[in-house]
């Protein structure tokens, strides 16, 4: 008589490719009921946006349709983020708040916010709950996008947050200051109103909170990196050696201090000719490809050099959302799916739940 621990062991040769454990480990596998060769279970995969979903559900459907004893097999998809901060020592709690992707950079104009926004956006896409933290106090075209959403004070001091297109909840440390004030902070100072961006404001409960870090290596980010329990960082740069240089040193920063590198984004890679269509690499071909590899870090994406994306970034209007179809919203897609892949893996590495 087919058992469910029968079950339990064909599962169990089903791995995700990404994380390279099988899926009943990892706890996948919920509310399985046998009962006269009839099988029913809940696949809970670790993120709607990994890449290997629609392949892990084909493997878990037909190693067990292909039990001896099966008559039918009803197999229901969910997905569940998991904590991306188990068991870790952190600075404090952000109590809703799953898992913290920084994006920083070596050099200052690389396109950090274009990235950060975009892949916010298109972590939202698949249905999981993201929110945008613009923590570049020093200015930043990301506060002129969340300003044109409403966000509310509720009481002394409960902050909502603005909310953008597909639920995207944002908030902006630009807001805290008139526009054309220059700010001049010291390092401490930022994180500590970081902090408060976080225990202050309503975020509610969020997959994903994605952080628009202040450029460079000096007390800002780094401040910053040690008050926030950040799950993962990215660093997006240029494919020009000087980027480059500054960026490696960069991520050699961010993982002295203890965090994560999910990889790196080489923005501005290549320009698309709109007229033969042909791909020119104007800055060099395969830079950050090269620097990735020496770090021993995943390349998660590499971004066209578009006209259309600085104006984009500079009205406010992310090209994600006003192009969707082009080849540069899909670059943000992939980068999505690598990068929430990416906070799986360290999740389950973390042994969460
Ligand atoms: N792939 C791209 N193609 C064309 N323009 C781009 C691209 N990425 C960014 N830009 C433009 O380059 C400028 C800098 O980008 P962005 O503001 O995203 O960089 P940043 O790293 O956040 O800068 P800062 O250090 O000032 O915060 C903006 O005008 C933006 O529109
Ligand atoms: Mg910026």
């Amino acid at each position: 008589m087919l058992t469910e621990g029968d079950v339990l062991n064909a599962l169990r040769s089903v791995r995700d490719p990404e994380l390279g454990m099988d899926i009943v480990s990892m706890g996948m596998i919920k509310d399985l009921v046998v009962k006269d060769g009839e099988v029913a279970f809940t696949l809970e995969l670790t993120t709607p946006a990994c890449p290997f979903n629609s392949q892990i559900e084909q493997m878990a459907r037909s190693v067990v349709e292909d039990l001896p004893g099966v008559r039918s097999v009803s197999m229901k998809v969910t997905a569940r983020v998991r904590q991306g901060w188990v068991g870790q020592r952190m600075p404090m709690e952000i109590p809703g708040i799953k898992n913290v992707v920084a994006v920083g950079s070596g050099k200052g104009g690389v396109g950090k916010t274009t990235v950060a926004t975009n892949l916010a956006i298109a972590l939202s896409e698949t249905g999981a709950s993201v929110g945008i933290l613009d923590a570049d106090i020093y200015g930043s075209s990301l506060t002129r996008f969340i300003r044109s959403f409403r966000f509310e004070v509720q009481g002394k001091d409960k902050i909502l947050p603005a909310e953008g297109p597909l639920g995207l909840k944002m908030m902006s440390m630009g807001l805290l200051v008139p526009d054309d004030t220059p700010v001049i902070w010291r390092g401490p100072l930022v994180g500590g109103a970081v902090r408060q961006m976080l225990t202050d404001v309503e975020w509610g409960e969020l997959d994903y909170l994605v952080v628009d870090l202040p450029p460079g290596t000096g007390d800002a980010p780094l401040s910053l990196a040690q008050t926030i329990p950040i799950t993962g960082a990215i660093i997006v740069t240029t494919p020009q050696q000087a980027s480059l240089d500054i960026a490696i040193k960069a991520l050699r920063m961010f993982q002295k201090l203890g965090v994560e590198i999910l990889g790196i984004v080489e923005n501005m890679s290549y320009y698309v000719c709109p007229g033969c269509g042909r791909k020119e690499y104007i800055f060099g071909q395969g830079g950050g490809a090269r620097s990735a590899e020496k770090l021993d870090v995943p390349l998660l994406a590499e971004i066209p050099l578009l006209p259309q994306l600085r104006e984009n970034s500079d009205n406010g209007t992310p090209i994600i959302t006003t192009d969707p179809t082009s080849e540069a919203a899909e670059s943000f897609r992939g980068l999505a799916r690598r990068v929430a892949a990416a906070l799986s893996v360290v999740a389950v590495r973390r042994g969460a739940k």
